[in-house]
This record gives C-alpha cells, structure tokens and sequence, in this order.
C-alpha cells in the first residue's frame, strides 16, 4: 500500500498509529527486560475438594514467558499429580529406623533398621520398580538402625555405624550391586549413631557428629572410596546428633539444628568448607529443632521442615539462601510433625509424610510448592508411619517403605505423579 494514494488527514493518523504502537512495543519489552530474571511465570493451583480425600488429585498450570531478544515465547506446563497412595507389597521384615538408597539400576535398597525394641536387623532387601516386587539380598555383616547409607560415586552403597543392641557401632559396609553382596570395609575413627554423611562433590563422604551413649559427637571424617580409608577433618564446634547435613550447590555442607545433649536444642547452623577442611558459623536458624529435614531445592535454597523442640512438634518450615547466608521463614505445614520424610520432585515441589508429634504417627502427606512458598494436603497414605523411609524412584514417583506405628511395619507404599506438558 503506497502512502501517496491516501489523504493527509489518514497519512497523519497512520503516523499516530505507528507511534503508539511502538511505544507500546517499547513499553512492554522495557518492563520485560527490568525484571529480576529473563523468565517470568505464573502458576495456579487448586485441588478438588468435593472428591473423596483419599482420591484428591492437585492439578497446577504454570505458563512460562521466555524473553530473549526479538522472540517472545510461552510454554504452558499443566502438572496432575496423581495423589493416591497405592500399595505395592510387603518386606519381609518389619523395620523403622533404617534407610532406602535408589541404586543405580534403579531398584531401591532397604538396609537394617530395627522392628522392636532389642530387635535389630541385619538384612536388607529390594524393590524392584518395574515388577513392583520386594526381594531378599545378602545379609549385611553387622545389624544396625539410625545408620546412614550413601550412594558412592562407583556405584556401591556405604552403610555407616548405627546402633547395633545398646551400643553405637564405628563399623563400615559396602554394597555392590553387580554381585549383590555385603563387604566389610574399614571402620570409623569413632563410632557414632543418628549422624549424617553427604557425598562431597569430590567423592569423599563427610561423615558428621552423632550419638555415643549418652554423648554428642563434635568430630567428622572423611571416607576416601578409591583407599576406603578415613581421615579425621577439623571438629564442629560442639557435638550434635539428630541434626541434618546438605550438600550445597556451591560445594560447601550446611549442617542444621539436632541435640547437644537431651535438653539442648540447636538453633545454630554450621558450614563444613572441603576446600579448607575448616568450619564456619552460618546464620542460625529462627527456631530450633531435632529430627526435621533439610532439602536442597532445584534453585539452591535449603528447605528446612517440622521437628521437634522439646515442647512441640513444629509445623514451621524455614529457607535457608546460601549466597546471602540468611534464614527466613516461609509457609508453615498443616501439621506439625517430626521423624517425617521431605522429598524433593522432579517438579521443584517438596512432599512431606507421615512423621509423628510426640504422641501418635500420622498417614497425612503435604506437598510444598517453592513458587508460592504455601503447602498442600494431599491424601493421606494407607498406614500411618514415622521414622519410615522415602524414595524418589528414576520415574519421579516417591516410594515410602516401612516406619514405626506401635510396630516396626513391613508396608510399602507409592505416590505418582505425572506430568503433562504443553507448547
Ligand atoms: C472434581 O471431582 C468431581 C467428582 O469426582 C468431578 O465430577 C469434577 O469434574 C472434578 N473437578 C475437577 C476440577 O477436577
Ligand atoms: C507384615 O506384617 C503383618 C502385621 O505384622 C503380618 O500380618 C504379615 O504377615 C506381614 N507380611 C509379611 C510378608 O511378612
Ligand atoms: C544376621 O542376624 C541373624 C540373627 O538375627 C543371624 O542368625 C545371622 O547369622 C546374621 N547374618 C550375618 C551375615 O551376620
Ligand atoms: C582447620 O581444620 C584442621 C583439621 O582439619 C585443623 O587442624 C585446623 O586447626 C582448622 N583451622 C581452623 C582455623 O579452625
Ligand atoms: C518450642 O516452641 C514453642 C512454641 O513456639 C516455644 O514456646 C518453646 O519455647 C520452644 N522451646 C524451645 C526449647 O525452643
Ligand atoms: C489417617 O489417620 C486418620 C486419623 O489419624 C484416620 O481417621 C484415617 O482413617 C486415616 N486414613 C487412612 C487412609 O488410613
């Protein structure tokens, strides 16, 4: 269309046209670009309150707005979690107090634990996420509860201490999963139980604190997996059990909370450097707490949930950012509750169950979404439990097994989630 043809009077209002349509352009890519970050987006959620509990499904949408320069798009991701709690099957032995480590072939591998008082437990077993069926493995050399279990990066799983009858236990194990057997490898500098241990970023284990009798622990050691040797690094500042330990992004350990002794709950939060092998004060929590969990979100913050301080089972949930050194509160739970799970989806979201408040273990579930900081019901399991385990299976589904309710509880159960993407 040539301009020639038209009037000065339209030639004159195409002008204004032109303009107020570049300035709008320009309007909305400035506010566009003056955002903290490139991306931008939305998420609603609602849950569908007039079913059943047990048959609650959350469906969240989240558009997403991607600006680079000259382009503009978005990507609407509709996620339906499925939040029914489906049984799949029985271990053979009851047990609390143990741990689950997805290997890597993907079956999970439930390791001792104790079923009742004075019964403690050397075997181990597995679940296998495709035929949804519980086996036995080997046994390991030593029975054990409040261990820890780690996945190395060769692939065998190392068992740490725990308590074995009355006593905490400074003896090590790994397992391989090619050959499905147990080996002994060497022992802790110091035997320990509700300790920690973390994957450095270099491989080595950072093996944290504990309980020995009556006392708390302030020494750490380091496993090396090629020598399977240990070496003592610098003490924490005091001991402490019952506390967590989460590999940062940036490579350093935050340790959180736990016991000094019965009555002395910590607030305090420490920062274990493998660059130095030194520690560090970091800021200390708002509230303190013992036997809560501590989650690394997929944007670097640490989500730290619930335990328990003495009085109360907490319902507080805290957010720990590593690059400005800061706790903050956030959205508390529905409930309070500690020796509970948090797993973190492939989602970003994080699910809470079971956990107890001092009196009796709950079935109910929540799930945290980090982009509204607000936690949801979901439905509850099928057994109540606490001091169970929980797994986030290679499909993302999270598989519970096991727990303490009046007894050690041979039930496995699993969440599913599903996730729906549209362009
Ligand atoms: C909620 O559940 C009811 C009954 O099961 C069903 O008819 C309805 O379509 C559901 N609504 C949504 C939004 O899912
Ligand atoms: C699981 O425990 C229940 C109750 O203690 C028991 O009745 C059942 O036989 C156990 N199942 C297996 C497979 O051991
Ligand atoms: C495991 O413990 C049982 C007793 O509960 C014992 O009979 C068995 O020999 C132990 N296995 C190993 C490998 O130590
Ligand atoms: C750092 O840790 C080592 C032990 O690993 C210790 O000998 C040294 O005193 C520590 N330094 C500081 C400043 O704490
Ligand atoms: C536990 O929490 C309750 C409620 O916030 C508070 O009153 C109490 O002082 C706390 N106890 C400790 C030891 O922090
Ligand atoms: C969950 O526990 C509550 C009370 O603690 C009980 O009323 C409810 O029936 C339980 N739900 C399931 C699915 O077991």
């Amino acid at each position: 269309m040539s301009c020639k043809k038209l009037g000065p009077r339209t030639k004159g209002l195409l002008v204004l046209l032109l303009i107020a349509v570049v300035a709008i352009a320009v309007t909305v890519l400035a506010v566009l670009l003056t955002r903290p970050t490139t991306k931008s987006s939305t998420t609603s959620s609602s849950i569908n309150s007039s079913s059943a509990p047990t048959t609650t499904g959350v469906t969240s949408i989240a558009t997403t707005t991607t600006t680079t320069p000259g382009t503009t798009s978005t990507v609407t991701t509709t996620v339906t979690e499925s939040t029914v709690w489906r049984n799949t099957g029985s271990m053979n032995n009851g047990r609390f107090s143990h741990t689950a480590s997805v290997l890597p072939n993907g079956k999970v591998l439930v390791i001792g634990g104790e079923y009742d008082v004075d019964f403690d437990l050397n075997t181990t077993e597995l679940y296998d996420p495709s035929t949804e069926t519980w086996s036995t493995t080997d046994s390991m050399n030593n029975a054990r509860f409040l261990h820890t279990a780690s996945i190395l990066t060769n692939g065998k799983v190392l068992v740490t201490g725990g308590q074995n009858g009355h006593s905490a236990i400074n003896s090590a194990e790994l397992y391989d999963q090619s050959t499905g057997t147990w080996t002994a490898t060497n022992n802790m500098n110091n035997a320990r139980q509700w300790h920690t241990a973390s994957i450095l970023n270099n491989g080595n284990v950072l093996v944290t604190g504990g309980q020995i009798g009556f006392s708390a622990i302030n020494s750490a050691e380091l496993y090396n997996p090629s020598t399977e040797t240990w070496t003592v690094t610098d003490s924490m500042y005091m001991g402490r059990y019952r506390h967590t330990a989460s590999v940062l992004t940036n490579g350093k350990v935050l340790v959180t909370g736990g016991l000094a002794d019965e009555y002395l709950f910590f607030y305090g939060a420490i920062l274990y450097d493998p660059s130095t092998g030194n520690w560090t004060m970091a800021d200390g929590m708002r509230h303190a707490r013992e036997r809560h969990t501590a989650s690394v979100l997929p944007n670097g913050k640490v989500l730290v949930t619930g335990g328990w301080n003495g009085s109360i089972a907490h319902n507080t949930v805290e957010l720990y950012e590593p690059s400005t050194d800061i706790w903050r509160t956030t959205g508390s739970m529905n409930i309070g509750r500690f020796s509970h799970t948090a797993s973190v989806l492939p989602n970003g979201k994080v699910l809470v169950t079971g956990g107890q408040n001092g009196h009796s273990a709950k079935n109910s579930t929540e799930l945290y979404d980090p982009s509204t900081e607000t936690w949801q019901m979901i439905s509850n399991m099928n057994y109540a439990r606490e001091s169970h385990s929980a797994s986030v299976l290679k499909n993302g589904n999270v598989f519970v097994a096991g727990g303490l309710d009046r007894i050690g509880l041979n039930t496995s159960e699993l969440y599913e989630s599903s996730q729906i993407n549209q362009q």
